[in-house]
């Protein structure tokens, strides 16, 4: 389909960078700097930086990032891990790929993780949490840690949608003993293929995964340590991405000035409901996705493509609905009835305003119609 208005632009936002990304290819291609070489160690370092931890290890996906930073805290059979079932699958099968047990909670206004529900959910086997900062907006990390640390609970936290997000002033990934990012292409910062990063203030932990990505060998010596796996992010994404990460700050006051002119045009419609707004000073919310709650939305999603704008449903079916699973004994009545309703609306650094207005107008034409 052709359409007017695009979720995601990945042609246009390469063209936009085309100069210094091919630059920073040819660089890696030239020097044969294939696997695991400077460009990788200056990334990580500078997102380390960028989010205010001590390390970062880079990885093949956001979902090992889950994996591994489970495994190296220790999570094992016979343990709980609590999280939330409004999320992509790969945070609750990091967990079952752990040989652990996911426990369901639900999830609160803002999409993110109902704090207050944790607490009932804690038994003698939880031994971590996984909170999911969603759609680019943290959850309530002052609460959340505090349980946790009343509990001797584990954090690991799945920022794959919140890098640059932050919570009174702590970003995304730095809170918990370690923060999971994605890189997959459709992100705030987005490879050209998969990619995955690990941060961490822990130094241990940080050496484990370190080992864990690269089949548990230390290269020095040629030692093999453990069964580990290949999960390494490619030194040319990282090249690549250390690019885009020199943008991210410019792009996520975009994306800011994005929302208020979505909120603006959409906050009179009483069939739509937008994005709780940041609180100053609490909230610093990145905006990775859009995310409305819409009356009739299934109507309004065929409307719109239709209209030529393409428009995504995350998630319209929760992981606890999703038979294969298992995990149908869980209820979650906020959960299910966001399923119902979300849209998330196209918003990318290539997108214009007068783009966005035309998505406004027409979401406002299917109601008034
Ligand atoms: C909330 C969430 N968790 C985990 C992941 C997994 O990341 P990846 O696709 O890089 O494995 C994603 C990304 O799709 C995500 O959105």
């Amino acid at each position: 389909m052709n359409y007017k208005v695009r979720f995601v632009d990945f042609p246009l936002h390469y063209h936009r960078l085309e100069s210094e990304i091919d630059a920073a290819i040819k660089e890696v291609l030239s020097g044969g700097d294939l696997i695991m070489r400077q460009q990788l160690r200056e990334f990580e370092s500078n997102i380390a930086s960028f989010v205010g931890a001590d390390y970062a290890i880079g990885l093949n996906s956001g979902t090992d990032a889950l994996h591994l930073s489970l495994l190296a805290a220790g999570v094992g059979p016979g343990n709980e891990v609590i999280t939330v079932a409004h999320t992509f699958v790969a945070t609750v099968a990091a967990i079952v790929h752990c040989r652990a047990t996911p426990i369901l909670v639900d999830v609160g206004e803002d999409f993110n993780m109902d704090v207050e529900q944790v607490e009932k959910a804690i038994s003698p086997q939880t031994k971590a949490i996984i909170p999911v900062h969603l759609n680019g907006r943290l959850c309530d990390m002052e609460r959340l840690m505090a349980i946790a640390h009343k509990h001797k609970l584990l954090v690991i936290e799945d920022a794959a949608q919140a890098l640059g997000a932050s919570f009174n002033g702590k970003k995304a990934g730095s809170l918990g003993l370690t923060g999971c990012f994605s890189f997959y292409p459709a992100k705030i910062l987005g490879g050209f293929g998969d990619g995955g990063i690990v941060v961490t203030n822990n130094r241990e932990i940080a050496e484990k995964i370190r080992l864990f990505r690269d089949h548990g060998q230390q290269r020095a010596t040629g030692e093999v340590l453990f069964y580990g796996f290949n999960s390494r992010l490619d030194n040319l994404q990282a090249a690549i991405l250390d690019v885009k990460l020199k943008h991210l700050p410019d792009w996520i006051e975009r994306r800011q000035e994005l929302a208020m002119l979505y909120e603006k045009g959409l906050s009179d419609l009483p069939q739509i409901q937008t994005p709780p707004p940041p609180q100053q000073g609490r909230y610093f919310d990145v905006y990775t996705n859009y995310v409305v709650r819409a009356e009739k939305r299934d109507e309004l999603v065929a409307y719109l493509r239709e209209c030529g704008i393409e428009v995504l449903i995350s998630w319209p079916k929760p992981m606890h609905h999703q038979q294969a699973l298992g995990l149908g004994h869980f209820h979650l009545p906020e959960t299910e009835r966001i399923s119902k309703e979300v849209i998330s609306l196209p918003l990318n650094t290539e997108i214009s305003n007068e783009q966005v207005e035309y998505v406004i107008e027409s979401i406002g034409e299917f109601y008034r119609d």
